[in-house]
C-alpha cells in the first residue's frame, strides 16, 4: 500500500528521449557529415602544405650552411689573367697590325720598319677597348670616339696620350715573351718611353 505510484509524465518523457537517441539520421545530418569531412580534408591539406614549406626552409638553411662550411676548405685564390706569356716567333708576324691575341690577352702585335712591339689594347681616355679598322688603317674607340693610328698614337677624340706598350723580349728559344706588368708610356708633354730597351724588339 505504501509503494510509490509510477509517474506517467516522467515515463513518457524518458520514452521520447530514447526514441530520439535511436532515431535514424536525417538528410541534414548526412550533409553536415559530408561538410565536416570535406573541412577535415582541407585542413589536412593546409597542414601538409605548411609542413612541406617548413621542411623546405629548414633544408634550404641547412644546405646554405653546409656550402658555407665547405667554403672553408678552399683557398680564397684570385684567378687573375696571366701577365707574362709567349706569343710565337718574330717570323710569325708580318708588317702591320696583328689582332689575333686581342680577345685572349688584350694586345695587338705590330711590326713596322723598326721592329716588333706590342700595344696594350686599352684606350687612354677611360679604358675601353678600341677596335682595329683595317679599311681606315686606325684604331677607333667605341666609347667616346678617340682615334689612334696603326702604332697606337692618338690623333682624335678625348684620349690624352698614345696607348701603352708592353715589355717584349725573346726567350732562349727565340720566342717572343710579352710582359703586361711592365708598360711603356708616352704621357703628353713628357719623354716617350717607346724607344726604351724592352719596348720594341729590333728584329
Ligand atoms: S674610353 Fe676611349 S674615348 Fe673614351
Amino acid at each position: 500500500m505504501g509503494g510509490t505510484m509510477p509517474n506517467p509524465t516522467l515515463e513518457s518523457s524518458s520514452a521520447k528521449t530514447e526514441t530520439s537517441a535511436h532515431a535514424k539520421p536525417t538528410l541534414l545530418d548526412a550533409i553536415r557529415k559530408i561538410f565536416s569531412k570535406t573541412q577535415d580534408a582541407d585542413e589536412q591539406k593546409v597542414v601538409a602544405r605548411r609542413r612541406r614549406f617548413v621542411m623546405a626552409a629548414v633544408l634550404g638553411t641547412l644546405g646554405v650552411n653546409f656550402l658555407m662550411f665547405l667554403r672553408f676548405f678552399f683557398p680564397r685564390a684570385l684567378y687573375e689573367p696571366k701577365t707574362t706569356f709567349k706569343i710565337g716567333y718574330p717570323s710569325d708576324f708580318g708588317f702591320g697590325v696583328d689582332t689575333k691575341f686581342q680577345n685572349q690577352f688584350r694586345i695587338w702585335v705590330v711590326r713596322n720598319t723598326e721592329g716588333i712591339f706590342v700595344i696594350y689594347a686599352v684606350c687612354t681616355h677611360l679604358g675601353c677597348t678600341p677596335d682595329w679598322k683595317p679599311s681606315e688603317h686606325k684604331f677607333k674607340c667605341p666609347c667616346h670616339g678617340s682615334g689612334y693610328d696603326s702604332e697606337g698614337i692618338n690623333f682624335e677624340g678625348p684620349a690624352p696620350r698614345p696607348m701603352d706598350r708592353a715589355r717584349v723580349e725573346l726567350d732562349p728559344e727565340g720566342e717572343i715573351v710579352v710582359d703586361l706588368s711592365h708598360l711603356y708610356r708616352w704621357p703628353k708633354g713628357e719623354r716617350s718611353q717607346f724607344n726604351d730597351p724592352g719596348a720594341i724588339l729590333r728584329v
